[in-house]
């Protein structure tokens, strides 16, 4: 009896199964019984190849024979759990029936699961479409976490490219974002509005990528005019980001965080609670850290200046709520 070829279907969007075992009969009962399912079948005959095939291809899962000469399912197992690139791919151990042995051994050695020889057809086809739709979950969040990621790494490039522009605004950034952070979960934010208001905060001056130099960057006071040019700086922000739906639940802090209280803010002059809350918290963070910093034409305000201020400003400039949840905060801090 000839032993299976090595591959015997390929098509990207079907599951990739490798069967490690050096039985050929026993991997010539696996292609009967799969022949007909939507899989396509790579088969190995003892353990070092069948790592350096796993390594090559990725499987969605692995079919592995315990006992083989050379090195034995357990060893193969192992050493595919620290592989780091393919240390997550399911393992299903080929056992007997009634060898409880082996199953302790194979979990010990990373196995998720056995499958007994003889087979059944039904039994395997059932596990192994419930252990390929488990792996396709798992990829599928790995691939969102992935996605996440290079998101915010986007947006710190963002950061430093405002930063080379207009000096300095990387330490407030930093700053006022772990402090709208620390009030926002303090103010009862869950843990994915937090997400969307941390990459708010570090937008949240992203628009001023839109302001001229001369403005931006003027020592002397702006003009009129000029103000009216700086104002925009929050609509650019909108403008620019809110075609990415990823960003959308992110922009409450770049599009209002000039908002008022009392209605006297830019760019569109929302009062009250019309100002998202996320944009009240993170006014407030921002004036205190920036009243605490100095500036090339003031020195840093004292904490008590500070206090006084931000106290003044309640039901002016912030949300009279907001304000005294932050001083409490401040205090006990
Ligand atoms: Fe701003």
């Amino acid at each position: 009896m000839s032993k299976p070829k090595g591959i015997i279907r390929t098509d990207n969007s079907r599951p990739k199964i490798l069967i490690i075992d050096d039985d050929s009969v026993s991997a010539m009962a696996i292609e009967g019984l799969l022949a007909s399912e939507p899989y396509d079948l790579f088969f190995e005959f003892n353990g070092p190849d069948g790592i350096e095939a796993a390594d090559k291809l990725h499987p969605d899962l692995i079919l592995l024979d315990v006992m083989m000469p050379q090195m034995d399912g357990f060893e193969v197992c192992k050493r595919i759990r620290l592989m780091p690139d393919i240390a997550e791919i399911p393992i299903l151990l080929i056992t007997s029936l009634d060898d409880d042995t082996s199953r302790i051994t194979g979990l010990r050695s990373g196995a998720d699961d056995f499958i007994s020889k003889p087979y059944n057809r039904m039994e395997l086809l059932a596990r192994l479409q419930t252990i390929l739709r488990l792996n396709r979950y798992r990829r599928i969040a790995e691939k969102q976490s992935e996605l996440l990621i290079a998101y915010d790494k986007t947006i710190e490039s963002w950061l430093s490219a405002l930063d080379r522009r207009d000096k300095g605004t990387e330490d407030h950034t930093n700053r006022v974002t772990q402090m709208t952070l620390k009030f926002a979960q303090a103010a009862g934010f869950r843990d994915e509005e937090l997400a969307d208001i941390r990459r708010g905060t570090l937008l949240h001056d992203m628009g001023k990528l839109g302001i001229p130099d001369s403005i931006l960057l003027k020592e002397d006071k702006l003009t009129e005019e000029e103000w009216q040019v700086m104002r925009l700086h929050p609509v650019y922000a909108y403008q620019w980001l809110s075609s990415i739906e990823f960003l959308l639940p992110a922009l409450d802090i770049p599009y209002c965080h000039h908002e008022r209280w009392d209605g006297s803010g830019y760019p569109r002059g929302l009062i009250g609670a019309e100002i998202p809350l996320a944009a009240r918290l993170f006014a407030v963070v921002d004036v205190w850290d920036a009243l605490l910093s100095d500036r090339p034409y003031r020195k840093a305000w004292s904490g008590k200046d500070a206090i006084k201020y931000i106290e003044d400003q309640a039901g002016k400039h912030f949300d009279p709520h907001v304000v005294h949840e932050y001083l409490k905060m401040i205090i006990e801090y």
